[in-house]
């Protein structure tokens, strides 16, 4: 089970990394899958799993047959994962999200039906979130989507700049409240 304690304990040791002081709640995890249809889905990428509360929900919902791509760059998250998580559909790799299409090549899977991203955006420099935001949009197929959360609007302005179509909700029912961005390819 995700671990509520190791979460606080990372966050204190790398927060502008982590992002967050406890992991998200069922109610977010709810709102961040409800856009993607699992049946068409073949190619996930989840990017920033920390502790895996969305990676669980994501295993439960995907098909036999799909793939999913894990990007978590934080050593004892990932370590964590890696020994706890043992589904043959997923591939956690312990990189940087900016990567995406290096491991889309390495594991010969096309383009990516759909990502998934709880990265904390608002603090990273300018030139990661730029980098992160561009391959998430270029390893998409054309009908692809880009499914992010933040805690503010703050990332709102970049987010657009990359996909034109996007949608936002927001959820009182996490700590803290949480916006969750839409974002579909095709213009
Ligand atoms: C806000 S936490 C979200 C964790 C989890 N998905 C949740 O919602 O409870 C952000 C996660 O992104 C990871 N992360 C930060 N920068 C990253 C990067 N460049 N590539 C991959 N993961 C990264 C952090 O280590 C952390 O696990």
């Amino acid at each position: 089970m995700p671990n509520k304690k190791s979460f606080l304990k990372q966050f204190w040791k790398e927060k502008k990394m982590v992002g967050a002081m406890a992991p998200s709640s069922r109610f977010l995890a709810k709102k961040m899958l409800e856009n993607i249809d699992f049946s068409k889905a073949k190619v996930l990428v989840e990017l920033g799993p920390g502790t895996g509360v969305f990676t669980d929900k994501i295993l439960e919902k995907m098909a036999p047959d799909a793939v999913l791509l894990v990007f978590e760059l934080h050593d004892a998250f990932c370590t964590q994962l890696q020994n706890r998580i043992s589904d043959k559909r997923v591939h956690i790799i312990h990189d940087s999200a900016e990567k995406i299409e290096e491991y889309l090549v390495k594991y010969e899977l096309g383009k990516a039906d759909v990502v998934i991203s709880s990265l904390p955006l608002a603090n990273f420099p300018q030139e990661l979130r730029n980098s992160i935001l561009q391959a998430s949009h270029k390893s998409l197929t054309e009908v692809g989507k880009y499914i992010q959360f933040q805690y503010s609007l703050q990332s709102k302005k970049h987010i657009k700049k990359v996909f034109n179509e996007v949608s936002i909700d927001f959820t009182p029912l996490n700590f803290p409240p949480a916006f969750v961005y839409t974002c579909n390819k095709a213009d």
